[in-house]
């Protein structure tokens, strides 16, 4: 039996509620690793496309997961390069439509078991920020801290509008909204880990908040 396990901080929640700018933020302030488990997601649902694998093909969709070659690099401090088969992916697991893909394979279960152990091995010292739906539920149900960060779907509409404005991007708010309900949906209902607040979650609503406000309630239910 290993006694001395790192220090763990999970923090979950839906899609746009900020969870992946403040785990950086907070891996960073406390010198911590950081795994970006829905990257995992994506990098399955990347990686089946590629292959040209039926995303609905729940066996051949677990076995890509279970084979994935991935690497997770930090250069100069800069947030984390993502190669898959020695490619780099970094900006193709953002597309929408692997976003998507995502989303339905995550609700494989022979996808979750296999990326599982996977998950847990980046808990190291000094101690693990882990993002996610399920990080304080399954992944890690030991974690010192759980936090579970959310906000109405309209503010995080309105976040992922004002981004993809600032990118140039042509978008309509009404089809955020309903994206971004759809897929609280899907990741909400279905069977295997969905997602909720682990029952010792501190649960943070951000509508209303800063993102540095949200960052001091974070530090505060650390400490
Ligand atoms: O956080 P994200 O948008 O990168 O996640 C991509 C998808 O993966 C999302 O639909 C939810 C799913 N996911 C999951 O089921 N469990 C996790 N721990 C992380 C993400």
């Amino acid at each position: 039996m290993n006694v001395s396990t790192p220090v763990v901080i999970t923090i979950d929640g839906p899609s746009g509620s900020g969870k992946g700018t403040l785990s950086q933020m907070l891996a960073r302030h406390l010198g911590y690793h950081l795994l970006d488990s829905g990257a995992l997601y994506r990098l399955v649902a990347l990686a089946a496309m590629k292959q040209g694998i039926d995303l609905g093909d729940e066996s051949a969709v677990s076995q890509v997961a279970a084979g994935l070659d991935v690497i997770f690099s930090l250069e100069n401090n800069k947030s984390a390069q993502i190669l898959l088969n020695g490619m780099e992916v970094t900006e193709a697991i953002r597309q929408e439509a692997v976003s998507m893909g995502a989303s339905q394979v995550a609700a494989y279960p022979g996808v979750r078991n296999a990326l599982l152990e996977r998950q847990r091995a980046f808990a190291a010292e000094p101690g693990l920020v882990a993002d996610g739906r399920d990080m304080g539920t399954t992944v890690f149900p030991n974690a010192q801290t759980k936090l579970f960060l959310t906000a109405s779907a309209e503010a995080r509409a309105e976040r992922r509008y004002k981004q993809l404005c600032a990118k140039g991007e042509s978008v309509d708010m009404a089809e955020l909204v309903r994206d971004i309900r759809e897929r609280d949906e899907r990741d909400s209902n279905r069977t295997i880990s969905p997602l909720k607040p682990a029952k010792d979650a501190v649960i943070i609503d951000s509508t209303t908040m800063a993102i540095d406000e949200v960052f001091a309630r974070m530090l505060a239910a650390i400490h």
